[in-house]
């Protein structure tokens, strides 16, 4: 079994590679250094067996979507990634195997609400959830400081005190420590109550990446092209939230509002299932078909996507045509299916 770290940059890709059937798996690939990857894969004589992103990335263009066209391989992230160009969704618990090797999902949320880490035996990959002497930021992307707390607390620090750590970025010139290490010494988390980690983050006040949406937006939606204008975070975060309780009421109520589902076709009518009357016009197409929303100026529209980013988006986009009355069902079809509100397939 291999384990090269690829990029030697302050973020990292690691390569996990089965030594007796030759599968290999990509872990957080930067769409920077693809053909490094194909190069070395090919050099080395390894099949691309998956391609996971340990969570949907603000700092960096990811490289999953061009990387598994090419490669002809499965892109594997958490359900509640966003994104619809994901092959197979995991969950805490599932195993994702690579020939001989065994990798086990753990759910570990907070960075981002889609971050997992992945447990194989004497390593943990943990994303940009806990860093070597440090932890990602909990502050932008529906990160949450206290739950990345008991990811941290309760499911890294609960693995073997040996264990491995290989975070997806550094920023100090490391390239390893241990669980133990790490719970002994870090920093942000040692000796801290979930109160005060929660604190210690509110008051850091990182400020903001320069072209967090240029990156963020892309790696949310698979949308890469000219034509697409994305709202900007000031437009995002005026667009009203409502709960899954919220929609379900206003639908059942006499004046119901149009239901406007922006995912693809193929999750219209996939695992999720749609709501029962909900209009189909997938975001990329979004701008170019607002005119067959002109009928419905009036009335409220509610945009639907797979975990609520996507529609977010949309419902922006649509505010910034005019429509007043636009809202967006937070955490999407994911939360609406895990409430048992009732869907069409
Ligand atoms: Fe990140």
């Amino acid at each position: 079994m291999h384990f090269p770290e690829l990029n030697r940059s302050k973020c990292k890709t690691y390569l996990v590679a089965c030594e007796r059937t030759r599968k290999a798996l990509l872990i957080d690939p930067v769409k920077d250094n693809i053909s490094r990857y194909l190069a070395f894969l090919g050099y080395h004589q390894l099949k691309l067996d998956a391609i996971v992103d340990t969570h949907t990335h603000a700092d960096h263009p990811t490289g999953s979507f061009h990387l598994r066209d090419l490669a002809q391989t499965r892109l594997i992230m958490h359900r509640r990634a966003p994104v619809p160009a994901v092959d197979e969704h995991v969950e805490h618990g599932d195993c994702i195997t690579i020939g001989d090797i065994a990798l086990q999902v753990l759910y570990t949320p907070g960075h981002t609400p889609d971050s997992i880490s992945l447990y194989a035996g004497d390593r943990v990959f943990t994303g940009d959830v806990l860093l070597i002497g440090g932890t990602g930021r909990a502050d932008f992307a529906g990160g949450d400081a206290g739950q990345q707390y008991d990811s941290i607390t309760q499911k890294l620090f609960g693995l073997p005190e040996e264990t491995l750590v290989f975070p997806a970025h550094d920023y100090r010139g490391n390239t390893c420590s241990t669980i133990g290490q790490e719970k002994k010494q870090n920093p942000r988390i040692a000796g801290r109550t979930r109160e005060q980690y929660v604190a210690l983050m509110a008051s850091l006040n990182f400020p903001m990446p320069e072209k967090i949406q240029e990156v963020l937006q892309p790696n949310q939606s698979a949308i890469d092209d000219d034509k697409t204008k994305f709202p900007d975070l000031t437009e995002l975060n005026r667009v009203r939230q409502l709960t899954a309780e919220e929609v379900s009421a206003m639908t059942a109520s006499t004046n119901p509002p149009l239901l406007l589902d922006v995912r693809e076709p193929g999750e219209y009518n996939g695992e999720l299932g749609h709501i029962c009357g909900s209009l189909l016009i997938p975001l990329r197409e979004l701008a170019g078909r607002a005119a067959e929303l002109g009928a419905h100026r009036e009335r409220v529209i509610v945009a639907v996507c797979r975990s609520g980013v996507r529609s977010t988006t949309a419902a922006a986009i649509l505010s910034g045509l005019g429509f007043e009355r636009v809202y967006n069902l937070k955490d999407g079809m994911v939360d609406w299916n895990d409430r048992r509100f009732p869907v069409e397939r």
